[in-house]
């Protein structure tokens, strides 16, 4: 996903675009550049690979650009043409007086590329931004003037886009638009920024206004006036965003990532607060805008997302099934948009997402609001494009998650979901309500549970070590943990690149277990509880083909030493609260290989934080 910023202020601007984009890069890129104005012209500078070859290629024109104020930066994951400098952002008209960031897809750009090269417009460029630069400038020569230029272009051009648009002979001003792509403005003292996301840009202010789609700002020095599609006045809210600068830094941790699973004891805590504060009080979820009535009619639920979330939403089903006895569907976003579903007004709709912005879950969410289902959002970005289609709004609040590994965001996740079920097993009476307390109980010490896996991590890491030379890696569960050997596995492919596979265990038999000799590690995610023998008869299976076992338990049994060799034991838990703990570990072990690899573990190779594209 890419991002982008601007800035028009009094300070110099090249710093601040370089070290917007630094806090941008947990979003994937390949390229960069930043464009910006001087001496009356804009000029551009781009390279290939990390801001550092940026920086390099700035180096040696530093002073030329170093009373510059205003100006445009970008990171690019490609979508359209190659990772190259030319392909880079910002993009310009061929007179090089228009320069364009864009972040998102322009889905009709083919025909109007073939337009303006009819006109006379030369492309330089393999991408579909470039066509925003080429129409902004003819319409610029229509109008003369840049806002009314940019209006036009948004409504000649298709698909998802945020746009931060300058011009040489409008010195001192950025005009910004979006559509299904989040553009966020920073409101300082004479100052304003424009960025994809908020960390571009909390350094220097809190204050933001979140852009609606199609509309147009534009910025100067001395004013922020933003409109409608039809060119009418809005007045702007200014909100004051919750983080501060400190969620940006590592903490004395090597990775974000590490840093964020530490964090997760207090985002359940934090989510708990407030919802569940003791055990033989209702859960309170006021965000839930679903009463007894329309509880009761409803005749299925459909839980929609993508990677970890998905995971986490396939654990959901088994705790929504379970407490609440309404059927649960769990589909991956980008197969739901293809296919005809029954979704209807009696259907709840879930859809999960940190970022709130990816645009297969949004794309669905969109599909089945328009079949008149309740959407309900589970998210970690309660400004996003996702958020702003709920019907009911559960903010997980897990604060800013910037390695593109998903962790205390799933937890989070998970933490929402047993809090959902709960909550609506309470007010349809569908269960026992010694047993929901019971679970409330223990939900209040899962955090006392993680720390102490937290805190004696030499195990795991000693498994890591012992395994990072693997090519392949098996992990097999049952039941609720099905999911967390799914999830296991998803960390350990993204951040290590190994070739690691989630299987129901009971599938072994059926294929897999033909892949399995001495070189293959199979991982059991073995709790205690209604599938416990069976795992263990199906490691034994794996454990006869030679395989080296390796166990994530927390059974005391001594006959464990002999099937596997590898344990890592982690403190007991009811059955149905597992997934929360068991996936600890297997978080662990993947950051430790990934790190003993020397990869880069916050930002895995072709990976983004949140993908924004289909
Ligand atoms: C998880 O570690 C990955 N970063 C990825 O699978 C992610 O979960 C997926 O892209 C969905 O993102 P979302 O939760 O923001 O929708």
């Amino acid at each position: 996903m890419c991002g982008i910023i601007g800035y028009v202020g009094n300070k110099p601007v090249v710093d601040i675009l370089l070290d917007g984009l630094k806090q941008l890069e947990y979003r994937g890129y390949d390229s960069s550049g930043i464009a910006v104005e001087c001496d009356n012209q804009i000029k551009v500078y781009k390279a290939v690979g990390k801001l550092n070859n940026l920086r390099e290629e700035l180096s040696s024109h530093a002073y030329e650009i170093s009373k510059a104020n205003t100006g445009i930066g970008h990171i690019r994951w490609a979508t359209h043409g190659v990772p190259n400098v030319i392909n880079a952002h910002p993009h310009t008209c061929n007179c090089g007086k228009l320069a364009v960031v864009h972040n998102g897809i322009i889905e009709n750009y083919k025909e109007l590329k073939q337009k303006l090269e009819a006109l006379g417009c030369v492309f330089k460029s393999q991408t579909d931004t470039e066509v925003v630069a080429h129409l902004t400038a003819m319409n610029y020569a229509k109008v003369n003037d840049l806002k009314q230029a940019v209006q036009l272009t948004a409504h000649e051009i298709e698909g998802a886009y945020a746009l931060a648009i300058m011009h040489s002979d409008e010195p001192n001003k950025l005009v910004v638009t979006k559509r299904n792509a989040p553009l966020i403005i920073g409101v300082g003292e004479g100052e304003y920024y424009a960025a994809s996301d908020i960390p571009a840009f909390i350094q220097h202010t809190n204050n933001a206004i979140y852009l609606k789609d199609n509309e147009v700002a534009t910025l100067t020095p001395s004013e922020l006036k933003i409109e409608d599609s039809e060119g009418k006045p809005i007045i702007a809210k200014v909100e004051k965003l919750p983080w501060e600068p400190v969620a940006l830094s590592k903490m004395g941790y090597k990775h974000f990532m590490l840093k964020e699973i530490h964090e997760q004891p207090d985002v359940i805590r934090n989510i708990l607060a407030g919802k569940l504060r003791c055990s033989d009080e209702p859960i309170c979820l006021d965000e839930v805008k679903l009463n007894k009535d329309s509880l009761k009619k409803l005749n299925r639920i459909q839980v929609i997302a993508c990677g970890t979330s998905l995971h986490a939403a396939m654990i959901g089903k088994y705790i929504i099934e379970r407490f609440c006895q309404i059927p649960v569907d769990v589909e991956a976003s980008s197969e739901y948009i293809y296919r005809s579903t029954v979704t209807d007004s009696n259907t709840l709709v879930i859809g999960v997402s940190q970022s709130g912005e990816t645009a297969d879950t949004l794309t669905a969410i969109k599909q089945a609001k328009a079949k008149g289902s309740h959407i309900l959002i589970i998210t970690n970005r309660p400004d996003s494009a996702m958020a702003r289609e709920a019907d009911s709004l559960l903010s997980v609040n897990a604060g800013i998650e910037v390695s593109v590994a998903a962790t205390k965001s799933y937890i989070a996740q998970l933490t929402s979901f047993y809090l959902l079920a709960l909550y609506m097993a309470e007010i349809k009476e569908s269960h026992n309500i010694a047993e929901i307390n019971k679970i409330k109980q223990e939900m209040l010490v899962l955090p006392q549970k993680i720390e102490q896996i937290l805190v004696n991590k030499d195990n795991i890491k000693a498994c890591a070590r012992k395994y990072s030379s693997t090519r392949d890696f098996i992990y097999i569960a049952r039941g609720i943990n099905y999911p967390t050997a799914l999830e296991g596995a998803l960390k350990l492919k993204e951040i290590s690149y190994i070739n690691a596979t989630g299987y129901p265990a009971g599938e072994l038999k059926h294929g897999p277990i033909a892949m399995l000799d001495d070189t293959m590690p199979v991982l059991s995610i073995l709790m205690n509880g209604s599938v416990y023998e069976k795992l263990l008869s199906n490691s034994e299976e794996a454990k006869a083909r030679n395989a080296q076992m390796i166990a994530l338990t927390n059974s005391t049994d001594k006959k464990l030493d002999e099937l596997f060799d590898f344990i890592v034991r982690i403190p007991d838990v009811d059955e149905i609260l597992s997934p929360i703990v068991s996936i600890i570990p297997l978080q662990l072990i993947a950051y430790y290989i990934a790190e003993f690899l020397g990869k880069d573990v916050d930002q895995p190779r072709n990976l983004a934080k949140s993908v924004t594209v289909e």
